[in-house]
């Protein structure tokens, strides 16, 4: 038996290994956004460039990978021990070395989850968990029930809850708050929630229709989380990414389309209605610092900041060297200023082609030095950034697996990146 469940894991290293490096990007997801291809380019080679908002180029946006979730068998023999992991347990503690100044948070899949070496990894290094994918939308809605009696479903389609609960259940075990991740956003939301009759060939649902669908998704959510596991959900990104670059409402999306603007208003107004007190909503978006992109967010939040209904702005910070840190932290400054608001900085990752810029792990480590004691220059001088999120554990799991983007290798042998972060807190 224990012969077999050795095989079973050796078999399952080796699908990692041959899956790591693929880049299969035929996804079944719609991930939309405009400017992808350019905004690859663009970092990869802008590293001199000045970091005004127009040479910026465009912070990554998301081109859906094919990151293979497996769930792993879990085998607790420590003589079983995968020999590709080093021996992490004498490094230094994110989440111990700035317990004074935030929450720092990690991006964990369910691959993470079912694997001993990668959550030993995780819960020594982080007190914050956002589930990378599992508490999206398409995770829970039940629209295959839905659609078999749409009438019945007509306003309130079903939610299974059983990835959110392996999430919560892990996350309480390993006493990790949570952040969740996310309840309305247009990608990864089946394409049949906006539709009539839950068949995506039919109209699109009416305005009136859709609000009630939004609503009662986010009441189920929000209740369902608050009943189970009371206290451990200390923010949502209500909205993901509604605002385009540089051009007001990003209007691809099917919420705008089915809804209009206010459906940004009306997400925040029904998560106030039923967030239990003390759980912080907050609006989350890429880009977010650039200074065309943050007025036309503030021209959205700042009446639903002033209706009480929201809590925080989220900084996804997908990231490259181009990025002046400072410039960033002037952005930071900002959103507390007009919305008096915290900040979470939600998917913190540094990338490069590695192909084309020399000494990348060091060039990485020096941006991490420089950000992290800008961002704690920021906090000392009264701007409240609670929360840090690191977008993934190890290289090859991240959503830019070829860009050398987090902080540990596929083996979780630690980089400059990670020691940079250590030595800069003050
Ligand atoms: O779950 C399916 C699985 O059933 C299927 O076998 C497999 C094969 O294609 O695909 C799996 O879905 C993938 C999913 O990740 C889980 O691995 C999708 O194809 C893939 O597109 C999806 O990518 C995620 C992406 O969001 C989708 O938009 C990334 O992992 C995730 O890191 C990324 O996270 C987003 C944030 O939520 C919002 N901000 C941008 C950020 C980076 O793109």
């Amino acid at each position: 038996m224990k012969k077999n469940r050795l095989l079973a894991a050796l078999l399952t290293a080796a699908v990692i290994l041959g899956s790591c490096g693929s880049s299969d990007s035929s996804s079944g997801t719609s991930e939309t956004a405009p400017a992808d291809k350019e905004a690859t380019e663009t970092t990869a080679s802008a590293e001199d460039k000045p970091a005004s908002e127009e040479n910026a180029p465009t912070e990554f946006i998301p081109e859906a990978k094919n990151t293979q979730e497996l769930i792993l068998e879990v085998d607790t023999d420590p003589s079983h021990r995968d020999k590709r992991f080093v021996e992490t347990a004498d490094y230094a503690q994110l989440k111990e070395t700035y317990k004074d100044k935030f929450y720092f948070g990690c991006a964990v899949s369910e691959r993470v989850m079912g694997n001993n070496e990668y959550t030993e990894l995780t819960v020594a290094q982080f007190n914050s968990y956002t589930a990378e994918n599992a508490m999206k939308p398409d995770s829970g809605l039940d629209w295959k029930t839905a659609a078999k009696n749409p009438e019945f479903y007509k306003e309130h389609a079903p939610v299974n809850f059983n990835r959110f609960k392996n999430c919560l259940d892990y996350a309480q075990a390993h006493n990790m708050k949570v952040r969740g991740h996310t309840l309305v956003w247009h990608s990864q939301t089946p394409e049949e929630f906006f539709h009539v009759n839950y068949d995506k060939t039919s109209a699109f649902c009416d305005k009136e229709l859709m609000l009630k669908r939004m609503e009662n998704y986010i009441k189920d959510v929000l209740e369902w989380t608050n009943a189970n596991y009371p206290g451990l959900i200390y923010a949502w990104d209500v909205v993901n990414e509604a605002i385009d670059d540089g051009s007001g409402m990003r209007k691809q999306s099917n919420w705008y389309k089915v809804v209009g603007e206010d459906f940004v208003a009306k997400a925040f107004e029904y998560a106030r209605k039923y967030a239990a007190p003390g759980v912080k909503l907050f609006y989350n978006d890429y880009n977010a610092y650039q200074a065309r992109k943050q007025r036309d967010i503030l021209k959205v939040i700042k009446p639903i900041a002033e209706a009480g209904n929201l809590d925080g702005v989220g900084m996804q910070s997908h990231l490259g060297l181009y990025l002046n840190p400072n410039d960033f932290m002037k952005a930071v400054k900002k959103y507390h200023d007009e919305l008096g608001c915290e900040i979470h900085i939600t998917e913190l990752d540094v990338g490069n082609d590695k192909k084309k810029v020399d000494d990348w792990e060091k060039k990485q480590a020096d941006f991490m030095t420089r950000f992290f004691t800008a961002l704690q220059k920021t906090i000392d001088e009264g701007v409240p950034v609670t929360s840090v999120t690191i977008w993934g554990l190890t290289d090859d799991m991240s959503w830019r697996q070829n860009e050398g983007a987090l902080l540990f290798e596929m083996d979780l042998t630690k980089k400059p990146a990670f020691d940079a972060i250590i030595e800069a807190k003050k």
